[in-house]
Parts: C-alpha cells; sequence; structure tokens
C-alpha cells in the first residue's frame, strides 16, 4: 500500500485482513475470515458504500485503493484456502492408511487370489479348439429368438407335437409366443444358411456354442439356463458316414482315446434320418454304474442329417448341396469329463467346488 496520508485505513484494513486470513488454520475457519473481511458486511464492504458520500474525484481515487485492496484480499484468502486444503487432504490420506504393524504374519489370509474363468466357459473353449482342429469355424446367435428361428424354419410348425420336446420360456411381447428365449443352439444353424445362402458363401463346417433356455425344474442332470455346441456341415456329397465320423473324432479328441461315441436311432424334425449320439460312460468307462444305469452309455446330444424342409426354408439348393448337423450339452460335458454327480454345482458358485478347477 502507498501509506499515503489521506488513506491510511485502507491500509489498515488490508492489513488486519492479511493477520486474519494468516492464522486461519482450517477450512472452517478459513470460511469464516472470508466473510468477515470480504463479505458484504466487512469493513472493506463498508468502505465500499461510503463512496457515495465522498467528491467526485475523492471516489475516484478510494475507489481505485479500494478494488487494489480488495483483489490483494482475495489473493490472500485464495492462497491460504489451497494451503489449508493441502494439509488437510493429506491429514485425511494418513488417517485412512492401513496400519500394516497390526498384521502378525501367519494369522492373516492372504490377499484374495485371482479368480478364473467358470469351468462352462473353460469347457466351452476347450470344446471349440477340438472342432477349430478339425476344421470348423465358430460362430454365435442371439439368445432371444423369433418362434421362426427357434421353431419353425427348423420345421417345427406351431402346435407341432415336437414342440413338447422343448419347454420354452416366452417373453411378454405382441404378439403372444412370437418372441422367446432360444431353447436350443439350432436356430443358429438357420441364421448361418440363410447368410450363407445369400452371401454366396456356401459350402459350411461350423460350430456354434451358446447359451440356451428351458423352463425345466433343475436336477442332477438338468439346467433350465444351460449351454450347447451346435454342429452344422453344408458341402457336396456330404453322407451319414461324415457325421458319425466327426462325432467319433471328437469324443476321443475331447474325452480321451478309451471314451467312443455310438449312434442310436432317434427323431428330431428338422433332421431325416436323425439320431441321438451317445458316449462311453466316463464314470465307469463302459463296464455300467448308477449314473449310466448300468448301460455302460451317456447320452450326449442328437444329431442327423439336414431334413430338407430346412434347407427349403433357407433356400439351399438339395440337388447340389447336403449336410449335417448336430447339438450337445456343453456342462453335460464338463459333468462327463470333470465326473460331476449333480450339475447343479455348475451354478451354485461354491468356492469349495469353484477351487477345484
Ligand atoms: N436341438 C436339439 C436339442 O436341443 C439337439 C439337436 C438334435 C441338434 C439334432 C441338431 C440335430 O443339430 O441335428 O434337443
Amino acid at each position: 500500500m502507498t501509506g499515503r496520508g489521506a488513506e491510511p485505513d485502507v491500509e489498515l484494513l488490508v492489513e488486519s485482513a492479511r493477520d486474519a486470513i494468516e492464522a486461519a488454520e482450517t477450512s472452517d475457519d478459513i470460511r469464516a475470515v472470508a466473510t468477515a473481511v470480504s463479505g458484504k458486511r466487512s469493513p472493506l464492504a463498508l468502505a465500499h458504500r461510503s463512496l457515495g458520500a465522498c467528491s467526485p474525484e475523492e471516489r475516484k481515487q478510494r475507489g481505485q485503493l479500494l478494488n487494489q485492496a480488495r483483489s490483494e484480499i482475495e489473493g490472500l484468502l485464495e492462497r491460504r484456502r489451497a494451503q489449508i486444503e493441502a494439509v488437510e487432504s493429506r491429514a485425511a490420506m494418513e488417517a485412512d492408511r492401513a496400519d500394516l504393524s497390526e498384521l502378525v504374519p501367519g494369522t492373516v489370509v492372504t490377499a484374495p487370489g485371482r479368480g478364473h474363468l467358470s469351468l462352462v466357459t473353460r469347457t466351452r473353449d476347450a470344446l471349440e479348439d477340438v472342432f477349430v482342429g478339425m476344421g470348423f469355424e465358430v460362430a454365435e446367435g442371439p439368445e432371444i429368438e423369433t418362434d421362426w428361428y427357434n421353431f419353425g424354419a427348423l420345421n417345427i410348425p406351431p402346435a407341432h407335437p415336437a414342440r413338447g420336446m422343448w419347454d420354452t420360456f416366452y417373453l411378454d411381447l405382441d404378439p403372444p409366443e412370437s418372441t422367446l428365449l432360444r431353447t436350443h443352439t439350432s436356430p443358429v444353424q438357420i441364421r448361418l444358411m440363410e447368410g450363407a445362402q445369400a452371401a454366396g458363401r456356401l459350402p459350411i463346417h461350423a460350430v456354434m456354442p451358446g447359451r440356451c433356455y428351458r423352463r425345466d425344474t433343475p436336477d442332477a442332470r438338468h439346467l433350465a439356463v444351460f449351454h450347447q455346441v451346435e454342429g452344422l456341415v453344408v458341402d457336396e456329397g456330404i453322407t451319414f458316414a461324415d457325421l458319425a465320423g466327426t462325432i467319433e473324432v471328437f469324443t476321443a479328441a475331447y474325452f480321451g482315446a478309451d471314451i467312443h461315441a455310438r449312434l442310436r436311432p432317434a427323431y428330431f424334425p428338422f433332421t431325416e434320418p436323425s439320431a441321438e449320439f451317445e458316449i462311453t460312460c466316463t464314470i465307469c468307462r463302459g463296464a455300467g454304474c448308477r449314473t449310466c444305469s448300468q448301460t455302460g452309455w451317456i447320452e450326449l446330444g442328437g444329431c442327423g442329417m439336414v431334413d430338407p424342409a430346412v434347407f427349403a426354408a433357407v433356400g439351399i439348393d438339395t440337388e447340389r448341396w447336403s449336410g449335417f448337423a448336430f447339438g450337445f450339452g456343453i456342462d453335460r460335458c464338463a459333468q462327463m469329463r470333470h465326473q460331476i454327480a449333480d450339475m447343479r454345482v455348475l451354478t451354485e458358485n461354491d468356492i469349495r467346488f469353484i477351487r477345484q478347477f
């Protein structure tokens, strides 16, 4: 401040503000000081207000001085506020710090271990690896499907008795029963064939893993939310022998050389002829046990030659192309490979089970 005789009060005002600001120790203090030194009722504000009574010349001079005083006070406030904040936040961090000296070695659980992918995901990855090794591509499709893809195009028209094979969760959308949670991965076959046909990208050799849903009560061998792998080959000159060979090679590659596959006649609307495929029971290695009802075989999935009605639904020329398809449970594979008595443990998140894999 200039200290010119006429304005010693302005100089004093800044000095006393400076003292008050420097004495502030906490953010509460600084807030109170700010109100006292630059708030509406501060000496500074009062001095501004009294300018009205001055002569124009005096008002100009004193006004300038008061403005300078205000900006100086505000700068001081700002600087002190920043210092206090820095100190306080350092103190808060210090207070939050864990006191490691309290940990007695050996009595403390170690840091949480890293998790790992679920057994189902790892089974799916392993199955994909086997099929990719055999020359298949991997494709996916949506879990929410239309009636057409999940049923109609697969030669299962509305009210067909075979619908009873799949207890379905429908979405509450109009028209009723038009949209559903897919009950199997077979609709992905349809999407793949449609796309390939439209783009001129036949042949197809693909597997399609994914989650499926059925309105079933879970038990030791079934889950309401489960996983399947669908397989589809569409090429020239494909026969049932190609299908049987593919299944046998996959079984030995995934389960081991002493596990075999066999096909038994069955019915599926989308394949003709159709078969169920079974593998040697991995619990008793074929000798017969409770899990396989003493037969030595466990059912894994279904398969067959793509029905001409399915080819017709996607516009594929059956004069030139033929194909086979199969579908089986990923969870069931995990169960068989790791001898899991009750499949429901796959969804229960029991750490004692999860840690075993
Ligand atoms: N989609 C059938 C099911 O979930 C399994 C199946 C059977 C898939 C025969 C196929 C097949 O591709 O050809 O029960």
